[in-house]
């Protein structure tokens, strides 16, 4: 029998506290290991929520100085008075649409490491890299300069979430024959970089519709999910196809 999964829900900009209150109302107890990025507003004020249901928490993004004039950023030490235990770094938005480079989420995973904290590095190819045959040579430069530099002890802090932009809020997730080979890669790539296994997430359109067939592909040992996290049924179906 397979393991349980990671079910993790990023939110993206959604959910007012209202909304995350009445979503958690929903959605109802919990149980396995289920994860939700809100934005900071909602994130905030729902803190003791999510500890209270054993949902583990965290920001979608954060700056790695821990204070200064960086207008419109949160640091560590906000995030750490939370009660945050993961953080989200490096998703494919805050790539596209914030132009955060390898070399700033590279900081960022330093600056989480060195405060204990875990974080999520979503790593991903575009459909032009996909149908080219770059995507091997793309996401091996993306754990390469995300990673570097890190040291053994930390590496029980660090998942990582696979999701090809091209499966992003479409709909169409990759197929199981794309997720499994490409798991195995990246599994491959991480065992060389530190000789140890990594929990390695599937995200791009999961839905509870396809959650059981995806989980059950070699190598995939949970799901990062947009969409279908806002609504509780779906989302709480997922959880328990997870279990
Ligand atoms: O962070 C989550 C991913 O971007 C997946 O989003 O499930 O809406 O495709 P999606």
């Amino acid at each position: 029998m397979r393991h349980s999964l990671i079910v993790a829900g990023n939110w993206k900009m959604n959910m007012t506290v209202r909304e995350g209150m009445e979503f958690l109302e929903k959605l109802g107890p919990v149980d396995g290991k289920v994860m939700i990025f809100p934005p900071y507003t909602t994130l905030a004020v729902l803190a003791g929520e999510f500890r209270r249901r054993g949902i583990t928490y965290g920001p979608q993004n954060f700056h790695y100085k821990d204070s200064g004039a960086y207008t419109g950023e949160i640091s560590l030490p906000m995030i750490r008075e939370l009660g945050c235990d993961c953080l989200l770094v490096g998703h494919s938005e805050r790539r596209s649409y914030y132009n955060e480079t390898d070399e700033e989420i590279h900081k960022k995973i330093q600056a989480a490491l060195s405060e204990n904290f875990s974080v999520m590095l979503c790593i991903g190819e575009n459909l032009d890299e996909r149908k080219s045959g770059q995507w091997k040579k793309v996401l091996r430069k993306q754990l390469l300069e995300d990673l570097e530099g890190l040291s053994r002890d930390k590496i029980p802090y660090i998942q990582i979430a696979y999701e090809p932009i091209w499966a992003i809020g479409t709909g169409v997730s990759a197929s199981t024959e794309e997720i499994t080979e490409t798991h195995r890669y990246l599994k491959t790539v991480f065992q060389e970089l530190t000789g140890s296994d990594i929990p390695l997430l599937y995200g791009g359109s999961v839905n509870e519709k396809n959650a059981a067939e995806i989980g059950s592909c070699p190598g995939v040992d949970g799901f990062l999910i947009g969409g279908a996290s806002l609504k509780p049924d779906k989302f709480r179906k997922i959880i328990e196809i997870s279990k």
